[in-house]
């Protein structure tokens, strides 16, 4: 199976909103990626609750919301989460993962765990009966435009073995952080489903480049 291409909308320029959404549209990205970002979890402010609803105004794509905030099992009302969404909580964003989990459910998106570069995988342990999928940060989450963190590569592969042997491949990996289209590449051969695409391959340059990023990205993903 291809990888699928999430776009990462913090790195959009948003002047031009919605002639970048017309080109994605054309080019069958399957998801938008949006950073929810309280300023606590990650030393930064992200994309908010009224960017969410504006931007289903002017799209169907699905979102594909990476929730780093503090204690998100109090927050999921807030963002209007439909049932094609994927939501990413964080493993580390809260001491009670399964009740996020668990509270995530009756909105019927697909429920994915996010850990960061230096969280390990066994964590995951207890969850996999819970959750579609899990978002592999490449780089400690706040920023776009970082350089890999080279461990995560291995790591990648690591967790797919991991979930062979506990007979869980339909758990999709969703790599985010400095996929280039050579880093994109070497984790689909990892075994990643699913490619955010920021600041290093869909956004490089302006608009009008954007669906010849796109193309390279997606012949990286074969
Ligand atoms: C991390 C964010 C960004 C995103 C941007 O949670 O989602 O880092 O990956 O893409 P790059 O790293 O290519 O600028
Ligand atoms: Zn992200």
């Amino acid at each position: 199976m291809t990888g699928q291409i999430s776009a990462s909308m913090m790195c959009s320029d948003l002047t031009h909103l919605k002639q970048t959404i017309q080109i994605f549209e054309e080019e069958g990205i399957e998801y938008l990626h949006i950073d929810v970002m309280d300023g606590e979890f990650v030393p930064n402010f992200g994309l908010g609750v009224d960017y969410i609803k504006g931007l289903r105004e002017i799209t169907d794509i699905p979102l594909d919301l990476h929730l780093m905030i503090r204690n998100p099992e109090y927050k999921l009302q807030w963002i209007g989460i439909r049932e094609s969404d994927i939501v990413s909580i964080h493993y580390e964003s809260t001491y009670q993962v399964q009740r996020a989990l668990d509270w995530l459910s009756p909105f019927g998106c697909k429920r994915f765990l996010a850990i960061n570069p230096a969280t390990p995988i066994y964590v995951l342990e207890e969850v996999l009966d819970y959750i579609d999928g899990i978002n592999l940060l490449m780089v400690n989450p706040g920023f776009a435009g970082q350089k890999i963190v080279a461990s995560t590569i291995k790591k990648a592969g690591r967790l797919y073995k991991f979930l062979e042997e506990r007979g869980k491949k339909d758990i999709v990996i969703e790599v985010d952080g400095n996929i280039t289209p050579e880093n994109g590449n070497i984790l689909k051969q990892y075994g990643a489903g699913i490619f955010v695409a920021g600041t290093s391959s869909v956004f490089q340059g302006d608009a009008s480049q954007f669906a010849e990023n796109i193309n390279r990205l997606r012949d990286a993903l074969k």
